[in-house]
């Protein structure tokens, strides 16, 4: 991309101590992602020659998230937004650097398209990106002359009580000259109400030289909210989910309830999906036309193939295939894999196994470390006995097998293509093609049992439930 921005600073040094976390702030995440993920995927949009992160203490933490490319200034002393700039020095070029806050997710990469493009269209040194607020409160405000002119910014604890009137305030978000800047900032000192250099008073040396300062406001006071509390993290976290709801409803995804479904950034749906209220979808989940999904479902980095329907379900790291039934209740595990017209229903867990195409395990069971074959039913309440306290052992299931209910399988085992296992069965054995597998003791009959007893049937009988 060819742009006109020599170096994209994201300023991330901050402690973050109003959200009283041992993790650093921009770690943090949105919809599935941390902060910082969510601003350099909007600064990437600008295409900057190059991109720098000022990160302060805690920056081990937070550089394996960062893309590759991005590189990394250290404050490791929180000395205000300017200094913050300042130990970018190595990166900036004389040309125009664009400056954003690190804890700004709800910014996109158009509103800093656009801001680049009026910078560059009105010919200024400096481009101050603005909001328009009915209650200005924290913000540095941006003080004007009579003719319209920036003056400066000034910060909310250094403002006038005329000042403090003012409703259009600094976004954080600037198109600043590069190198100059750094001159400037060397200058200006910090003699203010929290003894730091701030970065607004770039504004001010650059209007004192008789350079030209824009100011413009965002289309939308929202996309420049900053997360400061753990309150704003929910908010900024609404607004984004709304934000991602309306693009999939807009590429032809039916949500039933928009405010009880929450879709992470990194999900990917087809059109027709329809997502019904309770569903959290999130990581790497992907979801293919025709498939309903919900309510009450939480799928993770869970594949979903097309016309498949899954309700009151839990998966993650599974692989749900095409025309598949899961649930109501079924919880499926890393490796789950379901193929094509296939069905865990109702209290299924599976780990690790593969159920083959057509082959269904429709109630009560446990099959973990399993690989099941073709058209086979598994019956109610089986269970793969897969560990055996030191070690997992697979089981294998061929083609068009019946099992019993309550089969136990004490892996490692194979059942045959085609064969079949007795209720309540306790398989320790290979069960060959075709074989019946039965191993469970005999009924035996006790004749006039109840009235030898002398008591009621029903009354303390053997099996002894009241
Ligand atoms: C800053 C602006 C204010 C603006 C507001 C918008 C200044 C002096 N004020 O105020 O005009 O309205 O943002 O949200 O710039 N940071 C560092 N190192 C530091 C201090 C901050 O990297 O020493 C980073 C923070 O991590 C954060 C960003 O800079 O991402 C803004 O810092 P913050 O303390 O939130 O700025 P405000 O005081 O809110
Ligand atoms: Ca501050």
């Amino acid at each position: 991309m060819n742009s006109s921005i020599s170096t994209a600073v994201i300023l991330a040094a901050g402690l973050g101590t109003r959200m009283k976390s041992s993790t650093p702030k921009v770690l943090h995440e949105v919809c599935g992602l941390p902060l910082i993920s969510h601003i350099l995927e909007a600064v990437a949009q600008v295409g900057a020659e190059r991109t720098v992160v000022v990160l302060g203490p805690g920056h081990e933490r937070v550089r394996p998230v960062l893309p590759e490319g991005v590189e990394v200034a250290l404050q490791l002393e929180p000395r205000g937004t300017g200094d913050a700039l300042l130990k970018a020095a190595a990166f900036l070029e004389d040309g125009p650097a664009l400056v954003v806050p690190g804890d700004t997710p709800l910014i996109t990469g158009e509103v800093l398209r656009d801001l680049v493009g009026h910078h560059v269209e009105t010919g200024a040194q400096a481009t101050i990106l603005t909001m328009i607020l009915e209650n200005p409160g924290g913000y540095g405000r941006v003080v004007r002359d009579e003719t319209g002119a920036v003056t400066r910014i000034v910060e909310q604890r250094d403002a006038t009580p005329e000042e403090l009137e003012i409703r259009e305030v600094n976004s954080g978000m600037y198109v600043l000259p590069g190198r100059r800047s750094l001159g400037l900032l060397e200058e200006v000192g910090s003699d203010n109400e929290q003894g730091e250099v701030y970065l607004t008073d770039v504004v001010e040396g650059l209007v004192a030289a008789g350079a030209k300062v824009e100011a413009v406001a965002a289309p939308d006071p929202s996309v420049t909210l900053g997360v400061n509390t753990r309150v704003d993290l929910a908010r900024v976290a609404a607004l984004m989910r709304g934000r991602i709801l309306n693009r999939w409803m807009l590429e032809g995804v039916t949500i039933d309830d928009p405010s009880s479904t929450y879709v992470d950034v990194s999900v990917e749906l087809e059109a027709d999906v329809r997502i019904l209220p309770g569903t959290t979808l999130s990581g790497a989940t992907v979801v293919g036309r025709d498939s309903v999904i919900g309510p009450a479902t939480t799928l993770i980095d869970t594949a979903v193939g097309r016309g498949s329907r899954v309700r009151h379900a839990y998966a993650e790291g599974a692989s749900i295939g095409d025309g598949v039934q899961v649930g109501p209740f079924c919880y499926l595990r890393p490796g789950a894999r379901l193929e094509r017209g296939s069905k865990a229903g109702t209290f299924v867990e599976i780990k690790n196994s593969t159920v083959g195409e057509g082959s269904k395990v429709p109630h009560l069971s446990y099959i973990g470390d399993t690989t099941i074959g073709r058209e086979t039913n598994i019956g109610a309440g089986n269970i793969t006995a897969n560990y055996d306290g030191r070690r997992k052992h697979r089981t294998v299931i061929g083609d068009g097998v019946h099992t019993g209910s309550d089969t136990v399988f004490v892996a490692p085992v194979t059942i045959g293509d085609k064969a079949v296992t007795g209720a309540g069965s306790i398989i320790t054995k290979n069960v060959p093609e075709a074989g019946l597998g039965i191993a469970r003791c005999r009924q035996k009959n006790i004749e006039g049992y109840a009235d030898r007893r002398g008591v009621e049937p029903g009354e303390d009988s053997e099996h002894g439930a009241k």
